[in-house]
Formats: structure tokens, sequence, C-alpha cells
């Protein structure tokens, strides 16, 4: 029984391993159930007292030593296999891409920088707010009360995380939520855009979990409902590149604004074809109203120096409505050929 030699052997069969697969094989070939350090345990039984226990010593030492041996080289192989991966797998960013697969600019990342572009020539400055957001900013300061209708659990998404009073965080259902978190934080006089991201649970063709929303806010002593009516015509006339766009405004109801309004826009299909701004069918774009003075003086604005006007334009129908896409899961597919397909060229972008 040559104990040392079996050692020698097993160390020479785990250096020359090249891969975890070969070096699993020469495992199971010594310490397997067996392998050969296994078996020399079991001609152990021919021996003397006095040898079983010296030789057993001994082949618990080298099993030992094996199998230290055999992790170190397996952290070895792991890396080595890692590093094969990674450059076997190198993907070469500079490559022009194949002109099947042209990458091109999301319809609704087109509509953000167009949102914003026309925004910032009445003078709005863009401000942003989190997607996370507490009860207090999504609901409680913007004069939604406990038992509106919009905190109920089919609409929210609710998390784990609760705010400091004690309540659960929630994904922003609405970008109205900067307007608190500005007016908090600015003195007037106001004028923000915020556009961004909202969630709510819902999932159908026209409407989705996660969808895009714009926000508005103007402040100051005297902007009215004309003011409101004259920006969001203007607004919309340059982003749907229409001139004399037919819209209406129908009262509505909001809890932070009073009085409230809902502005559709006209629009007809003839030949297949989608007209905007005329025609007799109304599609809903947008909610306004003047700002519920119980909000100003949530966000400690004196009510009675101040005034001002507050809009949430759905940014996935308007982009839906402006180049004629049917269904809004196909925004969020991810698919790079319905991209390419209704994307635009960084040309005309
Ligand atoms: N936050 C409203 C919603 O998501 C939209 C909205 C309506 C925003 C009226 C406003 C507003 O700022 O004044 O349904």
């Amino acid at each position: 029984m040559d104990i040392q030699q079996v050692l020698k052997e097993a160390k020479k069969a785990i250096e020359s391993c090249e891969s975890q697969q070969q070096l699993q094989d020469v495992k199971v070939a010594y310490l397997g159930k067996k392998g050969k350090v296994t078996g020399l345990l079991k001609l152990l039984k021919d021996f003397t007292l006095e040898e079983k226990k010296s030789k057993g010593a001994e082949i618990n030492s080298i099993k030992v030593e094996l199998e230290e041996l055999i992790e170190k080289e397996q952290a070895i192989l792991k890396t080595k296999d890692i590093n094969s991966k990674l450059s076997n797998e190198f993907i070469d960013i500079s490559f022009p891409p194949s002109s099947q697969s042209e990458a091109k600019v999301h319809p609704i990342s087109k509509t953000f920088d167009e949102v914003i572009s026309i925004f910032a020539s009445m003078g709005y400055s863009v401000a942003e707010g989190p997607d996370i957001e507490s009860d207090f900013y999504n609901f409680t300061a913007l004069n939604i009360p406990e038992d509106h209708p919009a905190r109920e659990m089919q609409d929210t998404f609710y998390i784990e995380d609760k705010d400091d009073n004690d309540l659960p965080m929630v994904l922003r259902t609405h970008t109205s939520p900067v307007q608190i978190r500005t007016m908090i934080n600015q003195k007037p006089p106001i004028k923000i855009i915020a556009p961004g991201r909202t969630y709510r649970c819902d999932s159908d063709a026209t409407h989705s979990p996660m969808f895009h929303q714009v926000e508005g806010l103007f402040i100051n002593e005297s902007a009215n409902m004309s003011d409101l009516k004259g920006t969001l015509i203007e607004f919309c006339e340059k982003f749907f590149e229409v001139q004399n766009l037919k819209v209406r405004f129908r009262p509505s109801y909001f809890p932070f604004t009073e009085p409230s309004a809902e502005m559709d826009i006209a629009y007809s299909i003839i030949n297949n074809e989608l007209r905007i701004g005329e025609g007799d069918k109304w599609l809903e774009i947008l909610g306004c109203g003047m700002v519920n003075p119980v909000v100003l003086e949530n966000c400690k604005i004196d009510s009675s120096n101040f005034q001002g006007f507050a809009f949430g334009v759905g940014l996935d129908r308007i982009t839906m409505l402006k180049h004629g896409l049917k269904d809004i899961r196909a925004f969020f597919s991810g698919s790079i050929n319905w991209t390419s397909k209704n994307g635009f060229g960084l040309g005309n972008y």
C-alpha cells in the first residue's frame, strides 16, 4: 500500500485539469465511493490494529490535503472559465449596426423631447420627482382624501416600505406630486413642467401599468383659466403640427383643482387615415384646472396673494394619436423590430 504514491498521482492529475468538469472527474476518481483513496481505506481491514491506526491517519491526512487542493483548483478554474466566457462573448460596441436592426429613437423619447422643447419655448423649466412616492406627496397634499377611489388597491401599486407617517409608499400614480415638491421648495412665481413615468394597476390596449405623463404648473398673482386654455391650445397645435386645432374643454373634477376641466381633441379617420384636429370624434388627452387654494395652503403658499393653473397630459396617448399607433403595450415590448419600424432616425429627430 503506497499511500504517498497515490497522493503524488492525484496531485499531478489535479494540476493537469483544464476544466471544472475534468476536476470533478479527478475528484470522483480519487475521493469518490469507488475512488483510489477510498480504496486504500478499504484495504485497512487486513492490517493489524497498530497499522490500522497509523495508516488510517495517513490516508485521512492525504484525503484532507487532496480536498483542499481540489477546492483551490476549483476556484482557479472557475475564474478561468468566466474569463474565457467573457472574452468569447465580447461585443464590439464600435461595430456598425446591420441595416435590418437599425437603432431608432423610441416614439415616447421623441415625445418627451418635443414636449420639453415646446414648453421651454414658453418659458417653462423642467422639474423632477421620484417614482416611489410617499402618501403625502401623491395623495394627501393634493387634497385627495383618505376615502378617494384613486387610493383603492386596484389603482395604486403599494410597496412594503413605509413613509414617515407609517403609511405604505406608492409608485406614483401621476406626476402631480412634483407640483407639491416644487411648491414646497420654491417661492412663486413658479412655471414648471414635470415629465416622467407613472404607474397604475391597469393593462389593456390603451392602458399600461407603467405609462407617462407631463405635469404643468404655473403660479403667480394673476394666472387664470384663459391663460390655461391659451397655453394648452398652443402646446397642442405645436405638438400635433396642426393650426386651428379643434378642441373642447369639459367641466370635470379633480380634488387638487377648482374649477377643473378635461380637454379633448377632435379627430377623424378618413380612408383609413387619421386626421387630428378635425372631425366629430373626440379623444381626451389631459386634465387641468385652477390650483385648489387648499393645495396652495398645504404647500405654505398664501392663497390670498397667489393663484395659478395646473395640467396633466397623458404622453402615451398623444404619442399614439400623433403617430397613429393603436396598442400602448407595443411601446413597452422592447422589440427592436417594432422600434425600427415605428421609431425615428437621428437624422429627422
Ligand atoms: N393627476 C391627474 C391624473 O393623473 C391629471 C391632472 C388633472 C393633473 C388636473 C393636473 C390637473 O395637474 O390640474 O389623472
